[in-house]
């Protein structure tokens, strides 16, 4: 499974990319909000120090506006994937703008249905919110296996890149389930990390080896 981190933060970008688990980066309007300078210098250089799937999404609502909105960034990089909402003018939007090569991420996904509607217009990508599904006292990753199904079923080559993660169980049930992708905010791939039983394991041996051997032997 691809790990993405969800972050429009390059400081960020800069301490995880280097740990060479990083697939891919997700952005939406309010990550970019967040940061300073030029929203296409900044997804520029995410594109760079990344070199892999950088989503960047539309604000435009209307599907003639989006799909020139989303040609115009998918000029930024050749890695930008243009994310649109799933409404009625996003699903035309990534109809077009699949059929001219751009790869679309349709975004904003709670339901199985959506996710059929998404694959069908060659959506490269579909991102169900789980967390928020969470929050309305629904399981989110419900929607995950839904969509895991429907896509099997008819081989649908939509990856499924689930989003709105909250902590590492979600990115555990989703391998489990077979999603193609999580994409995850900084906190959440750091949390991958930590066991105690490693912290604790890893204090055992060394505190051993400096008994035996003096502190300095070899570190
Ligand atoms: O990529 C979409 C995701 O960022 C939404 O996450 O935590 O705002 O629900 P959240």
């Amino acid at each position: 499974m691809k790990l993405f981190i969800d972050t429009g933060n390059l400081k960020d970008i800069q301490a995880l990319v280097p740990l060479g688990i990083i697939d891919g980066i997700t952005t939406n309007p309010t990550l970019l909000s967040k940061e300073p300078g030029d929203y296409r210098d900044n997804l520029k250089k995410i594109c760079q120090i990344v070199q892999g799937p950088t989503s960047a999404e539309v604000v435009e609502t209307e599907a003639q506006a989006m799909i020139k909105q989303g040609r115009d960034l998918s000029k930024i990089d050749p890695w930008i994937v243009v994310k649109v909402p799933l409404t009625k003018d996003g699903i035309k939007a990534c109809k077009a703008l699949s059929s001219e090569g751009i790869k679309v991420n349709v975004t904003l996904c709670f339901s199985p249905a959506q996710a059929l509607l998404a694959a069908k217009v060659g959506a490269s990508y579909i991102s169900p919110f789980v967390g928020r599904v969470d929050d309305i006292s629904t399981p989110g990753m419900e929607l995950v296996r839904d969509i895991v199904e429907i896509y099997g079923n008819y081989e649908f080559k939509t990856e499924i890149l689930v989003a709105s993660t909250r902590g590492p169980m979600h990115i555990v049930e989703a391998a489990r389930m077979g999603a193609d992708i999580c994409t995850c905010p900084p906190a959440v791939i750091d949390a991958l990390f930590n066991h105690p039983l490693t912290d604790v394991g890893l204090k055992k041996f060394l505190g051993d080896w400096d008994k035996a051997y003096g502190a300095a032997a070899n570190r």
